[in-house]
């Protein structure tokens, strides 16, 4: 049997690197220094109930608390760890962002600091640690401000504060029945398979796409009493199948691993929604901007598809605070883009409690 060549991460990095031939290879580094702590998170989700690793974190229930005020799970605080652990060394970042940290993680001082930002999602999906479900890292690399980079001081809140659009690389490692991480660095998408003898990520999907049409949607259905009008009614034609305005069936998924769902998406197409809706006035959304939708927003859209908050371009969304809440749309660009439409014309929608306008009758013929 003769064995396949492939590239590994760091090769697909040094040759991204030749776009750019004054880079100084800073950037490759960090990369690998990520890569290296999602290989370490592989390794203990892997080894789960053996190492006792699965579940709460020892301290008293009512403290294990994020600052979001969910639960947080061991591996949460372990992920966290491997993450600032692997990657404040290098020199090459100015500081971090975390789900699972309150405020700016601070480079110490007797370390050095470098131009990038590394904003991150330790593990999403975390709930589904406890029953063997894949969950991932996710993760995203801004430029900290010229200011930050010359005087060297710490990093604040607001440095963080950038739109999507601004991001220089985006990706995340899945942890599941192979380890894969998805990478953007602004020239596509690749997938890497985490070759478990060589320790090594090796390229086995060059240019992923996101087909522009699909029949599969993800959304929490049990949230529909607080969706709003525009997003009742596509889930609603959805349903309605072959007989409904659509005129085919459609499929639907729920994994509650979002960094799984857009895998899936990214492998084969579909549609994802965790929309703003009425649950809880004080979050619009579940799901955080700058750690969860602006890096899954900026692979989508290298792949081809297209992520938006339902009204406007996910990338465009300027950031108000570190873990803020957002309305998420990502996936097939012809699904996504129908979506935006129904928020666009909600005139017809607006007087939901008036029975003239009950939404079957207005889009059913
Ligand atoms: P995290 O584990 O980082 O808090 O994120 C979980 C997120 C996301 O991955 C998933 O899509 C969503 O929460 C699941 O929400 P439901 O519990 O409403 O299904
Ligand atoms: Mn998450
Ligand atoms: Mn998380």
């Amino acid at each position: 049997m003769t064995t396949r060549r492939r590239f590994t991460l760091t090769q697909y990095l040094i040759e991204q690197r030749r776009r750019f031939p004054s880079a100084s290879g800073d950037f490759n580094a960090l990369v690998l220094d990520v890569a290296l702590a999602c290989k370490a998170i592989a390794r203990s989700v892997a080894f789960g109930e053996l190492t006792g690793v699965l579940g709460n974190p020892v301290v008293d229930v009512a403290t294990s608390l994020n600052v979001q005020g969910e639960e947080q799970k061991r591996l949460d605080v372990i992920s966290n760890e491997y993450f600032t652990q692997m990657t404040e060394w290098g020199g090459h970042l100015a500081g971090m962002a975390s789900e699972e940290m309150d405020e700016p993680y601070q480079i110490p001082d007797t370390l050095q600091r470098g131009k990038y930002m590394l904003v991150f999602d330790p593990l999403d999906g975390s709930s589904n640690i406890d029953v063997n479900v894949t969950v991932g890292s996710i993760f995203s690399i801004l430029r900290a401000p010229q200011e930050v980079i010359d005087s060297g001081r710490d990093v604040v809140e607001a440095d963080f504060l950038q739109p999507g659009a601004q991001q220089l690389a985006a990706g995340y490692a899945l942890y599941g029945p192979t380890t894969m991480l998805v990478l953007t660095v602004g020239n596509g998408v690749a997938g890497f398979t985490l070759d478990p003898n060589l320790g090594q990520f090796m390229l086995t999907h060059p240019t992923m796409t996101v087909p522009e049409d699909t029949q599969e949607f993800a959304i929490n259905a049990s949230n529909s009493r607080f969706w709003e009008a525009p997003v009742k009614r596509y889930v609603d034609e959805c349903l309605a199948g072959k007989t409904g305005p659509r005129g085919k069936d459609f499929n639907m998924r729920w994994i509650a691993s979002m960094v799984a769902e857009a895998h899936r998406i990214l492998m084969r197409g579909g549609v994802f929604m965790y929309p703003r809706d009425t649950k809880d006035a004080s979050k619009p959304g579940r799901l955080r901007l700058l750690y969860e939708a602006n890096p899954v927003g900026m692979l989508i859209e290298q792949a081809g598809g297209r992520a938006s908050t339902g009204r406007e371009p996910m990338l465009a969304v300027r950031p108000t605070s570190l873990h803020q809440r957002i309305g998420l749309v990502f996936g097939s660009k012809n699904e996504v883009e129908r979506i935006e439409r129904y928020h666009a014309e909600p005139q017809a929608f607006k007087d939901e409690r008036n029975p003239l306008f009950a939404e079957r009758s207005l889009f059913r013929d």
